[in-house]
């Protein structure tokens, strides 16, 4: 067996896989956010390591299970979140996760200092999320904790620093921070000199799926797992979850609705140029790479409907209905701006809208301009991608958004290209799963382990009446962003 561990934003979930990449068992913990102000987002680091070693000491405790027979453990993370760490390894503060918004203003400071070097080296813009803009924050408002600061570390990273004591990054991980020279591999020494950081405070890279020590004696004992049992860097979880999906070649892309959501397009090299409209990040599979565009609040703009007009409600019976609503929900259009808005807006003060209300419209109109908002949204990076000469025609579903078949029909539908459900899909988890099933050399390569691990289960096509339907659509909602703002 391997394990996956999961390190999300709300949760913890930790997988047991076998050779076949069957699910053996699953274990899931929770953990607090902390919003202390409007746009903040927190959580202690600390909570995630205690989560992580109950989650495994319950799978390692279940009935069938031989601990001994567990040879390898990686993770998939939340990106971009920083832990920053003392000369002793402890956080010197809370962490400040990739939702969080408070550091517009030096995001413009990072644009001011490196020019046209912030593209050509991180590929990326400067947004709120990213860790180097979270480090200056850290620097101006607190600089009595960034003064016991040697060096900062990403969610997964820390966790896996205190199952094993030693200290890496992944590629992929180290991506999001805006200080990886992308296409180099390396830590970009122009980037740490414009911010007077010393090279100390980044900390070693690896591939994905290497080896990075073996598990602490005293963890193995609080979790019941074999010291010997070996720890794999894993990546990041928009990497994990296309690994887990089986986005490992050319042609192929993702769409993931979690909580955030993404449209995510694999690249075998670093030579496609999206001029920093959406994301490109290195991969897990090594020496590849991905492009992205993000929704903020994805699933998080139904559950926050749920909550707010049908609590104590089960999707399945907020959704109920839904399928014999017409594509356009009777003229009813949702922006799903809750949060701000990533691809392609980069706008944290965007809010969200409902436009065009009837009076015939029923609470499952609004569930369903709720659901078609988020695909418009994803479809705005579909868009981007084919704009850059991708071809866009299959397109693999996976999350939230993959669990209701109304959802996968209204992509295929407005993203007009075939959509693919998996089988058991299990997200970036099996994704880390899978490295380390690599890691431990079960297989010659990441390919190889999908084809095994990987399964599809339905493919929706698109009909053509609603995507006729959906391109006028979408053009409208694309011009309420500049209307609203
Ligand atoms: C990606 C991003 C989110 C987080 C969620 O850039 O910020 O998808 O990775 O954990």
């Amino acid at each position: 067996y391997v394990i996956g561990v999961d390190l999300g934003t709300s949760a913890v979930k930790v997988l047991l896989v076998d050779k076949n990449g069957t699910v053996a068992g699953e274990v899931s913990r929770s953990y607090p956010l902390f919003h202390e102000y409007s746009g903040w987002s927190e959580q202690k680091p600390d909570d995630w390591v205690q989560a992580t070693v109950e989650a495994l000491k319950e799978l390692a405790a279940q009935e069938g299970i031989n601990a001994a027979e567990i040879e390898g453990i990686s993770f998939s993370g939340q990106m971009h979140g920083l832990v920053l760490l003392d000369s002793e390894g402890n956080p010197v503060r809370n962490a400040i996760l990739w939702n969080d918004t408070r550091t517009t203003a030096e995001c413009r400071e990072i644009e001011a200092a490196l020019g046209d070097k912030l593209l050509k080296v991180t590929r990326n813009p400067a947004l709120e999320g990213f860790t180097l803009p979270k480090i200056l924050w850290v620097r101006k408002h607190e600089p009595e904790a960034f003064a016991k600061a040697s060096l900062f570390v990403l969610p997964k990273d820390y966790v896996r620093y205190r199952l094993t004591g030693e200290l890496h990054m992944d590629y992929s991980d180290a991506a999001g921070t805006l200080i990886l020279d992308v296409a180099g591999k390396k830590w970009s020494d122009e980037v740490l000199s414009a911010f007077d950081l010393p090279a100390s405070f980044c900390p070693p890279l690896v591939e994905s799926h290497g080896q990075t020590g073996t598990l602490l004696p005293q963890i193995a004992e609080q979790t019941g797992l074999s010291a010997a049992t070996k720890i794999f860097a894993g990546g990041a979880d928009n990497a994990c979850g296309a690994i887990g999906a089986g986005i490992l070649s050319e042609g192929l892309t993702l769409c993931s609705i979690g909580t955030s959501g993404v449209i995510l397009s694999y690249e075998n090299d670093s030579s496609k140029d999206f001029a920093g409209k959406v994301h490109f990040f290195n991969h897990g599979k090594e020496d590849a790479f991905y492009a992205m565009g993000v929704t903020l609040a994805a699933g998080y703009s139904l559950s926050w409907f749920k909550k707010t007009f049908a609590p104590g409600e089960s999707f399945d019976e907020l959704l109920a209905g839904v399928g014999d609503i017409k594509p356009g929900a009777d003229g009813l259009l949702f922006t799903p701006y809750l949060v701000g808005e990533r691809t392609p807006h980069a706008d944290s003060q965007i809010r969200a809208s409902f436009i065009g209300v009837d009076g015939s419209h029923e609470r499952k109109h609004f569930a369903r301009a709720v659901m078609e908002g988020i695909t418009f949204s994803l479809h705005e990076s579909v868009d981007m991608f084919r704009q850059a000469g991708k071809t866009v025609d299959k397109i693999v579903s996976i999350g939230g958004g993959a669990q209701n078949p109304v959802w996968l029909q209204m992509q295929a539908d407005i993203f007009g290209a075939e959509v693919v459900a998996l089988e058991n899909e299990q997200g970036p988890g099996l994704g880390a799963a899978m490295l380390a099933a690599y890691g431990c050399g079960w297989f010659a390569s990441l390919d190889e382990c999908a084809e095994r691990f990987v399964k599809h289960a339905k493919s929706y096509q698109p009909n053509a009446d609603a995507v006729a339907a959906y391109e006028g659509l979408f053009r409208i909602y694309q011009q309420v962003y500049g209307a609203t703002r």
